[in-house]
């Protein structure tokens, strides 16, 4: 049974940047469930991924130094451990991680055309399509079998779990492996960091969740990696019931038993977290108000989906924060969606006009304090809301 735990109010599409602000931008009601029987937590309505992932599309994986260090040791790491002959990366994304690798040993599935031709235009074999069965059949025609899938922050985004399962079925060799990363729902869950909720993020996965899900296709974990990415991430690798000379890890067990101590597998969890986020709005509203009667200037530091969660659940317009900033050519000039603060282009100086910097990108926090050395040396200051909010310089 699903049940309701959170209401994140209304909310725009979380990458749906305009250039001129409009106070009537389409918002959609943003409700989160926990399903008793499958463990797995997502939210209510669903939106076409057409309007979501389309050729405007700006994230973009590459932006950042963590992000590529990531895909990088990734791909040193595939290649060492599964020496695969063929990788098909589902959300290639601007190439951060296919481009590791020899382009006649990796394909690209990205639907968003921008991004796709990005990739295209680097010579990597890219299928600018939606990860579904008749793509799956595609590629199979083509290719027969594909021995190692990847896809990190894509899966959880595809309304249609039955669908992505059943086609990465078709395509994946017998002892191929399937290795995906999204956001840890127990991280979530104890940073407080209800931004994770956003329209793009259908699902959130446990261990548990997706171990349960992963059964009906006679696929299992057989390791799990803890990332700090997104604010922490789990990498789940994955292959078929039947091949047995992957052993399963012991990393898996633990992941699992740590979840379950923590009450992932209990609604009680669910409604004491809603509890948390609901004080973690009137906490973080009380610090940005407090610093504008002090007439002391906040600018938004990282334009990201997570921020628009946190602005629009939480009222702040542009009287708390005036500006964000953000290094993303796409976001740059636009407005947060859903709020009337535009995107200035970042430069080494900005900061210097403000007093505090709230931490949109707050799972960057160690990669922006290094680059933000002198604001806080000269007595800026941080504002973040994970795990609870609070104001920092270190
Ligand atoms: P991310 O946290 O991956 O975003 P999302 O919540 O949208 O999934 O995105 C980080 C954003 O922060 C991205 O728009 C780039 C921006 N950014 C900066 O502007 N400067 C920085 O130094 C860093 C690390 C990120």
């Amino acid at each position: 049974m699903n049940k309701k735990f959170l209401d994140l109010g209304f909310q725009p599409l979380a990458n749906e940047y305009l250039k001129v602000f409009r106070s009537n931008q389409i918002k959609y009601k943003l409700k989160i469930y926990f399903d008793t029987v499958s463990k797995m937590v997502s939210i209510s309505k669903r939106i076409p991924s057409k309007k979501m992932f389309n050729a405007k599309y700006p994230y973009r994986s590459s932006i950042s130094r963590t992000m590529r260090y990531s895909f990088k040791n990734l791909s040193a790491e595939i290649k060492k451990r599964f020496k695969p002959k063929i990788i098909l990366e589902i959300g290639s994304n601007d190439g951060a991680l296919i481009s590791n690798f020899d382009r006649n040993k990796v394909i690209g599935v990205e639907p968003c055309k921008n991004l796709a031709s990005i990739t295209k235009k680097m010579k990597y074999t890219t299928y600018d399509k939606y990860w579904n069965f008749d793509l799956a059949r595609k590629i199979k025609r083509k290719y027969k079998s594909i021995d190692l899938i990847y896809s990190a922050n894509t899966l959880t985004h595809i309304s249609n779990l039955n669908d992505v399962f059943k086609s990465i079925n078709h395509l994946l060799s017998n002892n191929g492996v399937l290795i995906i990363e999204d956001p840890s729902l127990l991280e979530c869950i104890k940073k407080n960091s209800y931004d994770q909720f956003y329209n793009e993020h259908i699902y959130i996965f446990s261990a548990i969740s997706l171990k349960f899900l992963l059964k009906r296709f006679n696929l299992e974990i057989f390791d799990i990696k803890s990332l700090s990415t997104h604010g922490g991430s789990l990498r789940y690798y994955i292959k078929r019931c039947i091949n047995r000379d992957l052993p399963i890890s012991f990393t898996v067990k633990k992941q699992l038993k740590k979840e379950i101590k923590y009450g992932l597998n209990n609604y009680s969890t669910y409604s004491l977290f809603s509890k948390r986020v609901i004080k973690s709005k009137k906490d973080l509203l009380f610090i940005l108000s407090k610093i504008k009667q002090r007439k002391k200037r906040i600018l938004g530091y990282g334009a990201t989906a997570k921020a628009v969660t946190v602005l629009n659940y939480c009222n702040i317009d542009k009287k708390l924060i005036s500006y964000f900033t953000d290094t993303t050519p796409e976001k740059i000039n636009n407005f947060m969606p859903g709020k009337n603060i535009k995107i200035l282009r970042y430069n080494k100086d900005i900061l210097k006009k403000y007093d505090y910097a709230f931490l949109g990108a707050w799972n960057f926090k160690d990669e922006i304090f290094k680059k933000e050395s002198e604001f806080i040396k000269k007595g800026g200051k941080f504002i973040t809301h994970v795990p609870f909010p609070r104001i920092i310089n270190k």
